[in-house]
């Protein structure tokens, strides 16, 4: 069968898998190839177990795996075959040299442009999926423009704003689909044919456009925004705990105002995820590369904020337990760095966990999904880990159970039963605030949830 378009994406991971599924989906006359230079994560794609856990991610990839979506390990044959081009590798914060700590690490982008310069035999449209500093396109224009053999590339930014758990609504129905280009007349044709792959499924109007500059820097804007929005609440929430108000009751009082409204107001023990922090920390180079150093303080104080909410965490949960945790028994209750997602990437159960080993507990890790990757980030650390799945069995013998995660789950229980296992007196810190406080109390245990009084026994 011969496909109206050929379309690659390098880059198979929480991004390019679920993009490139939903494109397949929803698109059946193109042909949709992902690559990626992992090949033990390309086997998982073309596998029972997918690599990544997304809700409704295996219908979707079972709908369309061997029909007009594929994945394979050989890059070169990609480009060479296809002519619209998304790049979707991973693009962490820089560890080492000029910016560690701060800067976004280019080097696999950069791998890419490389590699998409090699193996091409006709012209292609290069698109940025990934979240990339502003005025990178003109660095892989840089690189992609210099074949005298005619051959030529149309650099796009297309930044994507799927949030894990609900990726594959968050493709299916975005609230945006944004696409910079050049204005020029090639750059405009090139923006034309993205506008048209989307158009499949998302409304015209939906599909925003605009210069190339301005996509790059939104998508770390909407970032540092979101982020903002959850350090403003966790910050109010240690003025609640000390002035007994009820951090749940400020913000349904606030959000209620139009022009705040309620989203993204909850607070939690600090967010998490492969980006926020990332993203920030990027835009904040960005400022200061640019002498704004104002400008970078302001949008640094965000992830200040949310590493204080951590520390916050333990410290309230030292001041709880007389001051000592060591040889105490306390139960994670949860480790993705959210619900319906198996990432731990940045998560604040591996601080949190970390803080708990240092004082000298002894934890047991229950999560329904990420107990895989936690035994990863935990490994090595020193200090008294089990992992055990089933959350009741998990809080058995425990002195407290810390929520980090708020998976639905947790809601449900046998409160009565898990009190009646625990070392007493038995305590619950609700880093999420999604349980039922005042029946938790009623049964007996000490309740100390986040910005909002503490309901204790003693
Ligand atoms: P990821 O680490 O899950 O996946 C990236 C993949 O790229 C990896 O499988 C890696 O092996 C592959 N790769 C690296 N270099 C390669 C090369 N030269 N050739 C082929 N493959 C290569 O990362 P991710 O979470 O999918 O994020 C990708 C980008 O998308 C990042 O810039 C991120 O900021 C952005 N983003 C992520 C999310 C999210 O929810 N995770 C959402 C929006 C945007
Ligand atoms: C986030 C953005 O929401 C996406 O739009 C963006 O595409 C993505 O980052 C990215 O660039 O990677 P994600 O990190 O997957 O998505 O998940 P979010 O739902 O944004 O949650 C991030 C963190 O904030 C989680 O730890 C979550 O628990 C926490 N959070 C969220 C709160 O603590 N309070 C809230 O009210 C909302």
């Amino acid at each position: 069968m011969t496909f109206e378009k050929n379309i690659l994406c390098i880059g198979a991971g929480y991004v390019g898998g679920p993009t490139m599924a939903m494109i397949a989906y929803k698109c059946p006359r193109y042909r949709v190839t992902v690559v990626d230079i992992n090949p033990q994560r390309i086997a998982a794609w073309n596998s029972d177990e997918l690599p990544i856990f997304e809700p409704g991610l295996d219908a979707i990839v079972g709908a369309t795996r061997g029909r007009n979506l594929f994945f394979s390990t050989d890059i070169e044959a990609g480009i060479r075959d296809n002519d619209i081009i998304f790049v979707g590798v991973n693009t962490p914060t820089k560890s080492f040299g000029l910016g560690a700590g701060m800067a976004a690490d280019l080097q696999y982008w950069e791998k890419t442009a490389r590699q998409i310069l090699t193996f091409s035999k006709s012209s292609k449209i290069v698109i940025e999926k990934c979240t990339l500093p502003v005025k990178t396109a003109l660095a892989m224009e840089r690189i992609l423009n210099c074949r005298e053999d005619g051959i030529c590339f149309d650099v796009l930014s297309n930044p994507e704003f799927l949030a894990e758990g609900t990726a594959l609504r968050d493709l299916e129905e975005p609230d945006r689909i944004l696409i910079g280009s050049r204005e020029t007349d090639r750059g405009l044709q090139a923006r034309a044919t993205l506008v048209d792959i989307y158009a499949n499924w998302v409304p015209r109007e939906k599909i925003v456009t605009s210069n190339i500059w301005s996509s790059e820097l939104s998508k770390l804007v909407a970032n540092a925004f979101l982020a903002q929005r959850i350090s403003s609440i966790n910050a109010i929430s240690a003025l609640c705990e000390k002035a007994e108000a009820d951090v749940t009751e400020v913000t349904r009082a606030v959000g209620m105002d139009s022009r705040i409204g309620p989203k993204f107001l909850n607070a939690s023990v600090g967010f998490g995820g492969s980006c926020f922090k990332k993203d920030i920390l990027n835009l904040v180079y960005l400022c200061r590369h640019y002498g704004l150093e104002e400008v970078a303080d302001y949008w640094e104080s965000v992830v200040t904020i949310n590493c204080h909410q951590q520390e916050r965490f333990i410290e309230n949960m030292l001041g709880a337990m007389f001051n000592t945790l060591a040889g105490k028994r306390i139960c994670l209750w949860g480790f993705a760095f959210k619900a319906n997602t198996g990432d731990t990437r940045e998560s604040p159960a591996i601080f949190i966990a970390r803080r708990l080993l240092e004082e000298r507990a002894e934890l047991i890790v229950s999560d329904p999904k990420a107990l895989k990757n936690a035994r990863t980030d935990l490994a090595g650390v020193e200090g008294k880990i089990s992992y055990i799945e089933d959350p009741l069995v998990a809080a058995e013998g425990c002195h407290a159970i810390a929520l980090l995660t708020e998976w639905d789950i947790y809601r449900h229980l046998d409160f009565r039963r898990i009190f009646d296992s625990m070392v007493q007196p038995a305590s619950i810190f609700d880093g999420r605030n999604v349980l039922d406080h005042r029946r938790c109390f009623d049964i007996g245990f000490n309740v100390y949830p986040v910005g909002k009084p503490p309901l204790v026994h003693f």
